[in-house]
């Protein structure tokens, strides 16, 4: 199997950087070795596609509107989880947004992922960078987790492990944030196209044009789901509070 040590690159090596050895060393799983190596675990890749420019093509112009768009639902202060690393300046402006008095974890299960997080995160006293599956985040709890274009690289199962981990992560009237694909409207012109590249590059995203996000949660009912698209369907925000004792009656998943 192929060697994706970080040592490769001595520029994305953990050694050095300010945060302590991590303890539990999560596997690396098949899907991003066999899917998404290319992406993610290349030292040239995450020295080339770093870019927010990148990152805002690959979205269509949207990446800042859906940053703010995942950001309006965190208010400063708060305990957050960010569930894996995001190429360009998510990661950056998230802690500037949870500032000193809060504290931003970032996960990642790829060791290249974290080195290169924990750099541009350098300096950000209140952010922490640690290689942890966000299927097993650890942690917690959190006053909000952030999950940006996670899930739909995610074969089914690891979305239902996954999704159910970041649920439990969260305080009651907490929230999971989830930005990602959905299912673009029927006259929608990129519909097409978007078909034929993730039949070719994203194999497990199109289950997010067919399913709700909730529909994975085993206990979405202890939940108040809230969903808004944009860019004609193509992309989704999906927030679920916990519920706390004193809400008022479940109104149902979304
Ligand atoms: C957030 S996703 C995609 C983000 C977006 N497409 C971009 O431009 O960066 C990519 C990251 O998810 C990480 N990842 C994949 N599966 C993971 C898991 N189960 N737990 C934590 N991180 C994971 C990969 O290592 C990679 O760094």
């Amino acid at each position: 199997m192929t060697d994706f040590s970080v040592d490769a690159d001595p520029a994305l090596s953990i050694a050095g950087a300010p945060e302590l050895p991590d303890t539990a060393v999560p596997e690396l799983p098949a899907y991003l070795q066999e899917t998404y190596a290319w992406a993610y675990l290349w030292p040239i890749s995450v020295r080339l596609l770093d870019r927010p420019w990148i990152t805002s093509a690959i979205l269509w112009g949207n990446y800042r509107r859906l940053k703010r768009a995942a950001f309006s639902e965190i208010p400063p202060g708060q305990r957050v989880l960010q569930t894996a690393c995001v190429y360009g300046d998510l990661s950056y402006d998230l802690g500037a947004l949870v500032g000193p008095r809060g504290r931003l974890d970032v996960i990642d299960v790829a060791p290249i992922q974290v080195a290169n997080c924990r750099r541009k995160l350098n300096g950000v006293g209140h952010a922490h960078v640690r290689l942890a599956d966000a299927a097993a985040p650890g942690g917690g709890p959190y006053d909000v987790v952030c999950c940006f274009f996670l899930l739909h690289e995610l074969p089914d199962d690891r979305k239902r492990a996954v999704i159910d981990s970041l649920l439990s992560a969260v305080v009651p009237g907490g929230s999971v944030v989830f930005v990602d694909y959905h299912k673009p409207r029927s006259l929608h012109p990129l519909r097409g196209l978007m078909s034929i590249v993730f039949d070719w590059l994203e194999p497990f995203a199109k289950t997010l044009w067919r399913r709700e996000i909730s529909s994975f949660a085993p206990a979405a009912d202890r939940f108040d789901w809230r969903k808004e698209t944009y860019f004609g369907g193509l992309y989704q925000k999906v927030v679920a509070r916990r519920r706390i004792p004193s809400d008022p009656v479940p109104s149902g998943p979304a």
